[in-house]
């Protein structure tokens, strides 16, 4: 980490009031609703949680909210709970048996509905085979499944009896598969034979077989049959899901859990080195999920809600299965691509399903500008009443065209700042609160006490860039780095003394609204002055003939770093110097003569992680004119890469 004077440049003004209609419904619906809340929540913390926490079915109550030995957290100790219990059980004494708990649709077109009841049916099922395969509580168990209901009821099963799921994402490799199941130690690894994307077939079960080659400990396998495609079983080892749930009993009473043991462990990568297993717990983590659902998402009891994440990330987790369903709400979930078989697949949900509530990433945003308006113009978006995204800084012309052509001017956009560590989100507008600026995420919910410093710790004053820290801890904060609470240290807590680390740059500006530049390891340094990477995007985007834009710093004798994008065009528009040389014009318009890009380079698309976010570090790589990269285990379209590497030579 270096100098933290980050210089921030994006200077938006506009601001959007939710309307009075939005206002007069929402669970919070004004500010001074809000700012009680907050003030209450850090004025009286322990009070403040335990009276959130009463939300929650409890097989026991807690002795103590918050044990803190800095930085490792105990909350509501002393108490008993079961994640399964919150998310179904409760559910089933009320009209809500019947209600759908998860409407599925396959890539394919089929549809699923499963009601509550059936959920309960099928997850004590599911947790009686998981025993009757000797997983016991605290064992981890791991999943690498399509976006089929059948992982969020193995993640339910693992959560009823005790055992810990790690998922992997479907799209990762074998490779990166058995890396994972070695760092947890998995015993039992549950799939499908395949899955759907984009018309083809992923071959999940080859993959596993690749994997477990090299996982000692893995003993059994258990198939869920999708695609029906041909695959290997391997006698003793693989079972087919439909034969181990015959004749499984529909009654598995769940374990009474300690709040602190780990519900799960996911994988992120940091800025170097392996993936950081990171470990949530059970009471705190239902907590902070089913709060930030109820404030954030305004959920009611009506709403269709609607995460496009893909389970295998921490969005997932929290907001397609754990916050939503344990509010009692109905959560869609669907299997394929965006663009399949048509670009307009997601506004065709949205008008079948007539959903409510809409979550998704910049990055799909984007795509969706480059694939033009006609796509959501075409199809009926009346039923939507609130919009989100989450993932990475949105350009504020993003969310300007967000607004207009999905959100009709009509539906609040929910910014959400958050991070697989943070477990829930902990900035984000309240939308029938919170005026909205585009590109902030605006302010922290209750009990999320964040700041913006300087290396020493030190706070930097209003719109001044710094390092965004956390200064509380929070019920659902990470507990540790599997296997490594060293790392778990020295990454979070070390850094800057005392507080929570977040890896973001920031700043905040007169009115306390939180602006996040991006991580602290995409910031770049020209000639002293140090700029977010986001920010020149962001200028770069506005562009009408740009579709999307990574920045990052070259090193140059002069002036220490210069600045270098990569720009992909709107499909009508093709490169030129001419081109080039107004999209200079352009950024030095909009940012000014500091922010001029040294080095435009155009290429069809970006190398992206499979979860879409910007590879900055390996584009920094190239731009620098290595011919060698760093870890590509979790880059998605690597032919992108090799075509920009030999370009350069
Ligand atoms: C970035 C995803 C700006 C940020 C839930 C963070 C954001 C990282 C936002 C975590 C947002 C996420 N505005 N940046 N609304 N949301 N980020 O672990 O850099 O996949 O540190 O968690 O994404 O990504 P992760």
């Amino acid at each position: 980490m270096s100098n933290p004077e980050i210089e921030s440049v994006l200077t938006e003004q506009r601001t959007f009031a939710p309307s009075s209609e939005f206002s007069a419904a929402a669970r919070i619906g004004s500010m001074d609703d809000y700012r009680a809340l907050y003030r209450r929540s850090v004025e009286e913390p322990d009070a403040f949680w335990a009276e959130m926490a009463e939300q929650l079915h409890w097989f026991k109550k807690w002795d103590r909210v918050l044990d803190w030995e800095p930085p490792f957290a105990r909350w509501f100790s002393g108490g008993e709970i079961n994640i399964s219990t919150n998310c179904i059980d409760r559910h089933l004494d009320s009209w809500r048996k019947n209600k759908a708990a998860i409407i599925w649709e396959g890539e394919p077109g089929e549809e699923r509905v499963i009601r509550y009841q059936d959920l309960h049916r099928e997850v004590c099922k599911f947790a009686n085979v998981l025993k009757g395969l000797g997983v016991e509580k605290g064992d981890r168990v791991a999943l690498y499944m399509p976006m089929i209901p059948e992982l969020p009821i193995a993640m339910l099963a693992c959560a009823r009896i005790g055992a810990i799921h790690s998922v992997v994402f479907g799209g990762f490799s074998a490779e990166a598969l058995k890396d994972r199941i070695n760092d947890a130690q998995a015993r039992l690894v549950v799939t499908a034979d395949g899955g759907y994307r984009r018309g083809n077939i992923v071959p999940l079960k080859d993959n596993v077989d690749a994997a477990v080659e090299g996982t000692p400990t893995v003993k059994n396998v258990v198939v869920y049959k999708r695609t029906a495609h041909d695959i290997k079983m391997k006698e003793g080892r693989d079972h087919w899901w439909h034969d181990l749930i015959e004749g499984a009993s529909a009654e598995c009473e769940a374990a009474r859990l300690d709040p602190e043991h780990p519900l799960f462990i996911l994988y992120t990568s940091g800025t170097t080195g392996k993936p950081k297993g990171v470990v949530h717990s059970t009471g705190g983590y239902l907590l902070g999920v089913h709060l930030t659902s109820q404030w954030v998402f305004d959920l009611k009891e009506d709403d269709t809600y609607w995460c496009t994440a893909d389970i295998g990330w921490v969005t997932g987790h929290s907001y397609i299965l754990y916050g939503i369903l344990s509010n009692g709400a109905t959560t869609l979930m669907y299997e394929g691509a965006p663009n399949h078989p048509q670009p307009d697949r997601f506004w065709e949900i949205i008008e079948k399903y007539r959903v409510t509530i809409f979550y998704t990433a910049p990055t799909a945003i984007r795509a969706f500008i480059k694939w033009g308006d006609q796509w959501p113009k075409g199809r009926d978006l009346s039923s939507l009443r609130l919009i989100g995204t989450v993932g990475e800084p949105i350009n504020p012309e993003v969310w300007v065209w967000y607004s207009r052509t999905i959100g009709k001017d009509r539906c609040p956009i929910v910014d959400t700042w958050w991070q697989t560590e943070t477990g829930a989100i902990l900035i984000s507008p309240l939308p029938g609160a919170t005026p909205t600026k585009p590109g902030s995420c605006t302010l922290p919910l209750p009990g999320i006490v964040p700041d913006v410093v300087d290396k020493n710790g030190e706070s930097v004053d209003d719109n001044q860039g710094g390092f965004l820290v956390i200064r509380r801890p929070w019920p659902s904060m990470l507990r540790t780095v599997y296997g490594d609470p060293e790392r778990y240290k020295q990454q979070y807590w070390s850094q800057v003394p005392g507080v929570y680390f977040a890896g973001d740059g920031a700043r905040r500006d007169s009115d306390g609204y939180f602006w996040v530049m991006g991580r602290v390891d995409d910031v770049i340094n020209v000639a002293g002055h140090r700029l977010g990477t986001m920010e020149v995007e962001s200028a770069l985007v506005s562009h009408p003939y740009v579709a999307e834009a990574a920045v990052v710093g070259k090193p140059d004798d002069l002036k220490g770093q210069a600045i270098y994008a990569f720009v992909s065009l709107e499909s009508s528009h093709e490169p030129s110097d001419a081109l080039m040389d107004e999209l200079k014009a352009h950024v030095v318009k909009e940012i000014g003569a500091i922010a001029r890009p040294d080095f435009i380079r155009f290429t069809q698309e970006l190398p992206k992680t499979r979860s879409g976010k910007i590879m900055r570090r390996l584009l920094r790589d190239i731009a620098a004119g290595s011919h060698t990269v760093g870890d590509t285990t979790t880059l998605e379209n690597f032919a992108v890469l090799t075509q920009l590497m030999e370009e350069e030579e």
